[in-house]
């Protein structure tokens, strides 16, 4: 028996990095999983790598493909217990020198996708109590980084609105939770190529080099913890996944 068996999940962003392995986890869990992104020749890879999971094009500020997505999925799985919003990328120059293009696009991306997701899913979700919504936030929402004010401003709305949307599930006893998730840095080809971009002596550089770095399978355990029914009774709340970064 799978932790998530019978169970279908939705997970954008997913040809790559963290969503990547979220798909394994829950796949081998017995979920049907469904990843989309713009990468088109990772996902179709990713689906014809791992058994269970279907890939989709989608850019998650395109509202209407929201809709088509879902209605697809829906279509060929028959239900949606699951949504992990986890599509984002990451653009550094601090609030002097961020281009509004920049900021705009990674706003849009993260904050902006995941209120499209969150919209166009609750109403298709199950019911049983089964219904998980998980929100990709990062500790760069619980802090100040000067070098990336649009992604911590993306990931600090993400935690915000993860917290009114779980109460509105509640009042509407809809029985579908929403969570956050606030990783410290993990591997994956976005920090791959952040760190590639770090000046000697950046703090960032200095935080990796003393503390070390998360697997992307780290993250993929509280995803699934969230999802299943292990993680039933935890709603509106932010987790850290972070080995202390944010409480020293
Ligand atoms: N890796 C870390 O250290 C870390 C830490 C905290 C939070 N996060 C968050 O985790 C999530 C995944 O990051 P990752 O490290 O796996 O990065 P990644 O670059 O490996 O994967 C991100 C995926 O999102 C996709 N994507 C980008 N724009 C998109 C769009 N408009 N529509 C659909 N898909 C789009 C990319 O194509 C890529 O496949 C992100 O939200 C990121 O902010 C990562």
């Amino acid at each position: 028996m799978g932790k998530m068996d019978g169970r279908v999940a939705l997970i954008t962003g997913g040809a790559s990095g963290l969503g990547l392995e979220d798909a394994r986890v829950l796949a081998a869990e017995g979920a049907k999983v469904v990843i989309t992104d713009v990468q088109d020749d990772l996902g179709e890879q990713a689906a014809a790598e791992i058994s269970g999971v279907t890939y989709f094009n989608h850019d998650v500020r395109d509202e209407a493909r929201w809709e088509e997505v879902i209605a697809e999925t829906l279509d060929q799985f028959g239900r949606l217990d699951t949504l992990v919003n986890n599509a984002g990328l990451v653009r550094f120059a601090n609030v002097e020198e961020l281009d509004y293009d920049d900021f705009r696009l990674q706003t849009e991306v993260m904050l902006n996708g995941t209120f499209l997701g969150c919209k166009a899913a609750i109403p298709h979700m199950s019911r049983d109590g089964s219904g998980s919504i998980i929100n990709l936030a990062s500790v760069a929402g619980l802090k100040g980084i000067s070098a990336i004010p649009a992604y911590t401003a993306a990931k600090a709305g993400i935690i915000g609105m993860t917290r009114s949307i779980a109460v509105h599930c509640r009042e509407q006893k809809y029985r579908i939770r929403c969570n956050a998730i606030a990783p410290g840095g993990i591997v994956t080809p976005m920090t791959a190529q952040a760190l590639a971009e770090m000046p000697e002596g950046d703090a960032g550089l200095d935080q990796v080099n003393n503390h070390g770095m998360g697997q992307p399978i780290d993250v993929a355990n509280m995803v699934l913890y969230l999802a299943c029914d292990d993680g039933r009774h935890i709603t509106g709340t932010t987790i850290t996944i972070d080995n202390g970064e944010t409480m020293a």
